[in-house]
């Protein structure tokens, strides 16, 4: 009214700040062979980046994430819960983290637990206390989920009853904390702030849930009282930490962030191999939907696979192995669940599952991690087929019984020889790695069209290696 041009929102202008960063990136002169730089390589792009699991989970997303955290001032977990198990090494300690997004490990990082998290506050208090004094770097969705005491009771119940159809839950009441989000009976973090609120939220969802006890004929007793009182001592605790995430990233979105995915991409319960799925999205878009951010803001994904593949829920795997290789996996890459300590099932890497994964996805790069674990085998497998009844299959299928009937076809390549962390790190330190790891990464990357830009090699930060 009064013809004046309204100033561009702040938001604007720096998205446009992080883009030309990011351009200056790209115009890195392309290189015909892999080029190694440092970990001491200080990568210059800040903006929105999303570490994804570009599997079934388990791939090292907590490694790769505390690494890349370097160069951003805010990581921020957008889905899942206490079911995720992220190990990060430093300085030889290992962290294990379940809850905390792994940039809290990092001093100068804001951790944040976003929206779409199902947040068990007992196993988020028991991870702060662990770590010491990280609380002021934390802050909660106050719209994330709460997951109560009888989640965890309600997941044991369910899988119990769905017998050979079970997913094999972590149990720690994900699936049930989902459920009563889905159905409007759940119970957020901001709502532990408001008894009010909180009483009136639990009267109406505990006798549903007692129902459902009764039905699956736990013997359980759930008392409001004491649900209640938990809950709101949980609410004093944690009052400093819960707020309005979604605003806080937008305005740090100029000091870089990064979206940590938890799970991986074949778990995911639209995409994955449902009903043997987990409850939330770890996709680029579930991640961004669960931080708050709008999707086109999302610079860069960073696709996280494992050299072979690994699972530790129940399912179909077309490329598992029952046999000494199997078990090589699992000794050597100690391939045993952060969660539950269950062993992995083990088997060769599958570019039909990449495949799927990438066209969800839309991976600008990936970060292959565990390469060691393979030194020492003489041939290295990978698959880029499936044979069935029905015929050759390129792509990942939705019927649970056509994967099941799916056999690999397999492309055979050379294996290369078990070095020490220290070999690994010299090799790269003068650009020489084994030509064999040199071949396995351009078949790999030049068939699913995605470039390698990390290379991990063991669980400590200075196994990373930065490629261009
Ligand atoms: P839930 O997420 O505990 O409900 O478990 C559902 C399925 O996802 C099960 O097969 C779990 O083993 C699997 N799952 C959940 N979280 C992870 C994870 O962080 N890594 C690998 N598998 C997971």
């Amino acid at each position: 009214a009064t013809g004046s041009v309204p100033e561009r929102p702040a938001l604007l202008r720096t998205r446009r700040l992080t883009h030309a960063r990011l351009t200056d990136d790209s115009l890195l002169p392309p290189t015909d062979r892999l080029t190694c730089i440092g970990p001491s390589w200080v990568t210059l792009i800040v903006g929105v980046l999303a570490v994804v699991g570009a599997q079934w989970g388990d791939e090292g997303k907590g490694k790769i994430t505390d690494w890349l955290a370097a160069d951003v001032g805010t990581v921020v977990r957008g889905q899942g819960g206490s079911n995720a198990g992220h190990t990060v090494v430093i300085d030889g300690v290992s962290h294990k983290l379940h809850l905390l997004p792994s940039g809290i490990l990092r001093s100068e990082v804001l951790a944040i637990a976003g929206a779409g998290m199902v947040i068990d506050p007992e196993q988020l208090l028991a991870e702060l206390e662990q770590l010491g004094d990280s609380r002021g770097k934390l802050l909660i969705s106050e719209r994330a989920h709460v997951v109560m005491p009888y989640h965890r009771l309600l997941d044991g119940a369910e899988e119990r009853a769905k017998e050979g159809g079970a997913a094999g839950t972590t149990g720690k009441g994900i699936g049930p904390a989902y459920g009563d989000r889905a159905t409007r009976f759940g119970i957020r973090m901001g709502d532990l702030l408001e008894p009010q609120t909180l009483r009136e939220r639990l009267e109406r969802v505990v006798p549903r849930t007692q129902a459902l006890l009764d039905y699956y004929g736990t013997g359980d007793r759930l008392e409001l009282e004491q649900l209640y009182d938990l809950a709101a001592g949980w609410g004093r605790t944690l009052k400093g930490c819960i707020g309005n995430a979604s605003l806080a990233i937008a305005e740090r979105l100029d000091r870089g962030v990064l979206l940590e995915g938890a799970q991986g991409v074949h778990i995911d319960i639209d995409h994955g191999i449902y009903p043997f799925v987990t409850s939330s999205s770890p996709t680029p878009a579930g991640m961004a939907q669960g931080a708050g951010i709008a999707p086109g803001l999302i610079d860069r994904v960073v696709g996280v696979t494992k050299a072979y593949v690994t699972r530790v829920g129940t399912g179909p795997f077309p490329t598992e192995l029952e046999d000494a290789t199997g078990e090589h996996m699992r000794d050597v890459g100690g391939e045993f669940g952060t969660t539950t300590g269950r062993p992995r099932r083990c088997g060769w890497l599958d570019m039909v599952m990449l495949e799927h994964s990438q066209r969800i996805c839309g991976f600008s790069e990936l970060a292959i991690t565990k390469l060691d674990v393979l030194g020492g085998l003489d041939k290295i497998r990978v698959c880029t087929a499936y044979e069935t009844p029905h015929g050759r299959l390129e792509h990942f299928p939705a019927s649970m019984t056509l994967l099941a009937e799916c056999t690999p076809i397999y492309e055979t390549l050379a294996g290369w020889p078990a070095l020490s962390p220290a070999e690994w790190q010299a090799a790269a330190a003068v650009d020489s790695l084994p030509v064999e790891v040199n071949d396995f990464i351009t078949f790999l990357t030049s068939r699913l069209g995605v470039p390698a830009g990390l290379l991990s090699f063991g669980p400590d930060r200075e196994a990373t290696l930065r490629l261009r």
